[in-house]
């Protein structure tokens, strides 16, 4: 036992857990995810997957993304990079809806399988449905040889390394590189963007993994936040576009290892029933990077402001019309819009992690979850 634990200790290589070690490997991980990949200075993206098969793939009438947790939140990522980049109408799936509902699926859909694991009992279910359906199936997996990546018709391995902790960091954002990479490829294939931001994007991204390390250097500061929430029964998540699915996967993140209730909405739905519940005891994360809607997302605060609920805003760096209004703000680094939830999700990890640590729960091990959900 002695031995275990000795064993377990330099596993998580100094961090108190597994998650917090797994939050810092990012840097690393989604490098490991892009190697060999992408070449800013040529100007090119590589995915074998994809490449084989890529007349049929980028043909494709429709893209079914399908996966569970947080793996279904880098879906819905998915389908603004899709839809936004490379112009192929998406759908997002829970994988347990789509195999109880009939889905409408053909030859001429590709579904995209998201799994960190490769072993989820509904995702492999929903998969074989869409297989006796004649769809092509793409496996976006980190779990090598495991049975989604064999049950695919062709697909692209995330390169996260193992992930322990259950609640999901570096797999997702290396889900989030992957269908970034997938994204721009299809949409330099298909002419559906300028060359010049096609450019942008690649240089962009390939700067992400030092960009995120920027964002992890601000631990102190996220402390201090989650001293703020770790009593408050109740927690709000907002964001526009890009970053409505982060509001999600922070909501997630936080209800999975701290057990405080939180709910993610796009800011704009606010008005449509969440502003009832905001009062002197509700924080607000708002997620304030896109440069695109800017203005709206202010307004956003000010309403939040007016009824006495705490912000907490993540805004570009340098930003100052933000940090005036909103009680707490964590910057991240310039980035464009598409790829800001790479280093967004960043803070939102490291804000349930310190809640989660502060309110005495056991981050890696949380309550009634399990890391691989392979029964229905
Ligand atoms: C479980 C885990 C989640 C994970 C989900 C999907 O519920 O607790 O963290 O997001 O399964 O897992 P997968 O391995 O398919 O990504």
């Amino acid at each position: 036992h002695e031995l275990d634990m000795k064993i377990e200790l330099l596993e998580k290589g100094g961090y108190d857990y597994f998650m917090l070690k797994e939050i810092h490997e990012q840097p690393n991980t989604l490098r490991d995810c892009m190697r060999g990949r992408i070449n800013a200075d040529e100007g090119w993206i590589r995915l074998g997957g994809l490449e084989d098969y890529a007349s049929k793939i980028s043909k494709a009438k429709r893209f079914v993304m399908i996966g569970c947790g947080t793996s279904w939140h880098a879906g819905l990522i998915g389908e603004y990079l899709f839809e936004d980049l490379a112009r192929i109408p998406v759908e997002v799936e829970y994988a347990s809806e789509f195999r109880y509902r009939n889905p409408v699926i053909s030859e001429k859909d590709v579904v995209i399988a998201i799994s960190q694991s490769g072993e989820t009992a509904d995702t492999l279910a929903a998969l074989e449905i869409a297989k006796e359906k004649g769809a092509f199936l793409y496996g976006v997996v980190n779990s090598v040889g495991s049975s989604i990546a064999r049950t695919t018709h062709a697909g692209s391995y995330i390169h996260a390394g193992p992930e322990i902790g259950v609640a999901s960091t570096k797999a997702f954002t290396g889900q989030v590189t992957l269908l970034t990479l997938m994204a721009l490829y299809l949409a330099h294939h298909r002419g559906t963007i300028s060359e010049q931001y096609y450019r942008k994007l690649i240089t962009e991204l390939t700067l992400i993994p030092e960009k995120i390390k920027k964002v992890l250097q601000q631990d102190d500061k996220i402390k201090y936040i989650a001293a703020e929430i770790k009593d408050r029964q109740n927690a709000i998540y907002l964001g526009r576009g890009y970053n409505f699915p982060v509001a999600l996967e922070g909501a997630l993140k936080l209800k999975e290892i701290s057990y405080i209730h939180a709910e993610g909405y796009p800011a704009a739905e606010m008005k449509h029933g969440p502003i009832a519940l905001i009062d002197e005891n509700m924080p607000v994360i708002v997620i304030a990077t896109n440069r695109s809607a800017y203005d709206k997302i202010v307004s956003n605060i000010q309403e939040v402001k007016a009824r006495k609920g705490t912000v907490i805003a993540v805004v570009p760096e340098g930003d100052d019309t933000i940090s005036r209004i909103a009680d707490y703000t964590i910057e991240i680094p310039e980035t464009e819009d598409p790829l800001s939830p790479l280093l967004s999700v960043i803070l939102l990890q490291l804000l349930s992690y310190y809640t989660a640590v502060m309110r005495g729960c056991n981050v890696d091990q949380p309550r009634n979850l399990a890391k691989s959900v392979t029964v229905e």
